[in-house]
C-alpha cells in the first residue's frame, strides 16, 4: 500500500516521530508544506503528526484543508504533547476540540510525548509557557496534579520524553490495515 507520514514539527519531537514512524513501515515521511492535495491523492494510507501548542494540533487544519476528501483513505493522527498520554482525557478533548464534525470518526488517534527544547524556543513561546507554570504555581501544594509539577519543574529546562517504542501501536494498526 501506499503510505505517507506528514508532519508540521517547531522543535523537532513530531518530526523525530515521523521518522521513527516511516522507517518502522518503509515509506517516507514529508512536512505538510512539502505536499500539495494532488501529491497527497496518490496515497491509500496517511498518517498526520503535529505538536501540541495552548491545545492546538499544528498545521491540522491546514491538513485538512489538503486532504479535500476521505475516499476510502485509511488515516491515522499523532499528536505530540508535553503531557503524558496516560492522561487521556486531555488528549481526548484536544482531539475533540481540532476535529471537525465531519472529520470525526475517519481518524485512528494516537498521542505520544515530546521533548521541551526551552533553551531553543522563541521568546513568544518562553512567555505562553508562563501561562500555565503561574496557574498551577496558585494551586494549593495538595491540588497540584502530576503535570501542574511538571509545568513548575520544567520551565525553563530542556526535558525528553520522547520515546521510540511508543509508536508501536501505531505501527501496528497501519500493517493491520494494509493486510
Ligand atoms: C507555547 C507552547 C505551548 C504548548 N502547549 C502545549 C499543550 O497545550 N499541551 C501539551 O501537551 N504540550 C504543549 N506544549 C509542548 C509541546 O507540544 C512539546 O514540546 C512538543 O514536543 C512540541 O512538538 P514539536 O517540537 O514537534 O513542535 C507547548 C509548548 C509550547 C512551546
Amino acid at each position: 500500500m501506499n503510505t505517507v507520514v506528514v508532519y508540521t514539527s517547531k522543535y523537532g519531537s513530531t518530526e523525530k516521530y515521523a521518522h521513527w514512524i516511516a522507517e518502522a513501515l518503509g515509506c517516507n515521511a514529508k512536512k505538510l508544506s512539502e505536499l500539495s492535495s494532488e501529491d497527497l491523492s496518490n496515497f491509500d494510507t496517511v498518517i498526520y503528526g503535529g505538536g501540541l501548542y495552548a491545545g492546538g494540533i499544528a498545521g491540522f487544519k491546514k491538513f485538512l484543508s489538503k486532504l479535500r476528501s476521505t475516499d476510502d483513505k485509511t488515516l491515522a493522527l499523532y499528536m505530540v504533547g508535553l503531557t503524558n498520554p496516560e492522561m487521556k482525557d486531555d488528549y481526548d478533548q484536544v482531539a475533540d476540540k481540532n476535529i471537525p464534525p465531519e472529520w470525526k470518526n475517519k481518524f485512528k488517534i494516537f498521542a505520544f510525548r515530546g521533548d521541551q527544547q526551552f533553551s531553543r524556543m522563541s521568546v513568544l513561546h518562553k512567555i505562553m509557557m508562563r501561562v500555565p507554570k503561574s496557574m498551577a504555581e496558585k494551586k494549593p501544594l495538595e491540588q497540584r496534579t502530576e503535570e501542574d509539577r511538571l509545568f513548575i519543574e520544567s520551565f525553563g529546562k530542556d526535558v525528553f520524553f520522547s520515546n521510540k517504542d511508543s509508536i508501536l501501536p501505531l505501527v501496528d494498526y497501519i500493517n493491520e490495515q494494509n493486510k
